[in-house]
């Protein structure tokens, strides 16, 4: 069984990682999002690492607690992967991140109620069975609580683990950042876990804003966690152990010496004050019911809806000011997928006009997908209607998209569906290749840009029309022969043209 310290592998150490693959992290947790679409140069990376280091797959859109179910087109995707990269363990959270088919990109506190209960072991049991190995289940950090809660976190947990098989994974942070916004015993809360249940645990840093803490996982892991952690591992024994860092991400090494100094830290054995609890005492009968009716309206109106009196929420926040909360968590994920993946379109732009154009956007379009990388397909469009006035915008979008689109595509893929689509301004290939402002009057040195894969690197070219045609009659079923004869014959193309174009065409995949 795969033991130690794992780190959650992150794009910005890829390049470290392939230049060092030897490291003294035992094994890496990858998010499972981040793999499921693409073929190109994320997948390789892992691909290559799991020839050194077993993986976990570490999921954040499965939403097993969702009223209406968890979706078969994804469980596809975590199937294909996981048969790709064969990982130690694969996991997501006890909560739910989708409804209906909005995907909300966030991990949402469940109703701890027996007919929750009911429909996530349901849930569980149709994952575990499409897998055809046990899931496991990280407990959340939750900023609201469902006022009708029929049991304690712990119980639900050891409750959904005992029923359906799945595993837990222990988020130490969490349990602190919920034991102090919510006001209970952290230590109490671990001595209710059923030790047998626990699979993994993870360690990260909370940052605290005064009111609450919030689990943004941008800080080192706070002394109080580690002593948690200490205590963990004496009522529950060893486990494998990953560190999470998304924000403020330092340099490979330095979480690297972070997670192996905890693990040092750590491994001295507790003094006996802190005895085993009693086993876990069961939510006896309860009434479980099938009527998910206020539990499907909590996760439809999680935003919106009024808060009633007796809710509870994190720290000194009223519960508006936790929907604000989750909200703003929302629009800033959903941005941030946007800047991300429009570059050129936010540097052809002013920084607040960009985010307003985003703002309205995210307003205007929901995710669907549980990928957020497959957000914003929708752009060019609403830049078009939203900007009528500059006509460049639109075709830099869509070179962002086609862009995005071809770092997903295995390397020598058929590009005939994406090579060389025709951007009619020459203002957009301006900006596109770097200038800060649309320029007037003066003719461009081309009209078209062709975008390529050249291994896993996207490269671009700058064409003339003759130039495109001639790329473009290629990618036709042709006789290459035939097609230069006439191509020589016209005089349409230079020698010096053609030998430029030849060495691209000779890059695998350009040709269908
Ligand atoms: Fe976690």
């Amino acid at each position: 069984m795969t033991q130690g310290v794992g780190l959650g592998l992150r794009t910005g150490h890829f390049n470290h990682l392939l230049k060092t693959p030897r490291t003294k992290i035992d094994w890496f947790e990858a998010i499972t999002e981040n793999f499921i679409n693409t073929e190109g140069a994320p997948l390789a990376v892992l691909a290559k690492l799991r020839e050194t280091y077993p993986i976990a797959l570490h999921g954040v859109a499965l939403s097993i607690g969702s009223v209406d179910g968890v979706r078969l087109p994804h469980l596809k995707k975590i199937k294909r992967l996981a048969e790709r990269i064969e990982p130690f363990q694969i996991s997501d959270h006890l909560c739910f991140a989708r409804f209906s088919s909005r995907q909300y990109h966030e991990l949402l506190p469940l109703p701890l109620t027996f007919a929750m209960a009911k429909r996530v072991i349901a849930n569980i049991d149709k994952v575990q069975t499409f897998l055809g190995r046990p899931l496991v289940l990280e407990n959340i950090s939750a900023y609201a609580s469902f006022p009708q809660n029929e049991m304690a976190e712990t119980e639900f947990l050891n409750f959904i683990a005992d029923a359906s098989g799945c595993k837990l994974l222990l988020d130490i942070n969490n349990i602190y950042v919920n034991a102090a916004n919510f006001r209970f015993n952290a230590r109490r809360f671990l001595l209710g876990i059923d030790p047998r249940h626990v699979a993994q645990y993870h360690l990260a840093g909370f940052s605290d804003l005064g009111t609450h803490l919030f689990d943004t996982h941008a800080e080192k892991i706070h002394n109080p966690v580690l002593r948690l952690f200490r205590e963990a591992k004496h009522h529950i024994g060893e486990r494998p152990l990953s560190l999470e860092r998304d924000d403020r991400i330092p340099a490979f090494q330095v979480l690297e010496r972070e997670i192996l100094r905890t693990a040092a830290l750590t491994a001295v054995s507790m003094p006996g004050k802190f005895s085993a609890g009693a086993s876990p005492q069961y939510p006896a009968g309860g009434k479980a019911g099938d009527n998910l009716r206020r539990e499907k309206l909590w996760q439809k109106t999680l935003y919106t809806r009024v808060p009633t009196k007796t809710e509870k929420s994190a720290g000194t926040l009223t519960p508006r000011a936790v929907q604000k909360v989750y909200r703003n968590a929302y629009e800033i994920r959903l941005t941030e997928a946007l800047h991300e993946k429009f570059i050129r379109l936010a540097q052809a732009m002013p920084r607040a006009a960009f985010l307003n154009l985003c703002k309205k956007y995210v307003a205007a379009v929901a995710s669907t997908e549980e990928d957020l990388g497959e957000y914003g397909a929708t752009m060019p469009r609403f830049v078009a209607k939203q900007m009528p006035q500059h006509r460049y915008l639109p075709d830099l979008a869509r070179l962002d998209l086609m862009r995005y689109k071809l770092h997903q595509l295995a390397p020598g893929a058929e590009l005939t569906q994406l090579f060389a689509k025709k951007v009619s301004l020459t203002q957009a290939i301006r900006l596109w290749h770097g200038e800060t402002g649309p320029r007037r009057g003066k003719s461009a040195p081309g009209n078209y840009l062709a975008l390529y894969r050249d291994h896993y690197a996207v490269k671009e070219l700058l064409l003339q029309k003759a130039e495109f045609d001639f790329l473009r009659s290629l990618q036709k079923p042709v006789f290459l022969l035939k097609r230069l004869a006439v191509a020589e014959k016209e005089k349409r193309l230079s020698a010096a043209a053609v030998k430029r174009l030849f060495r691209i065409l000779g890059l695998p995949g350009i040709l269908a």
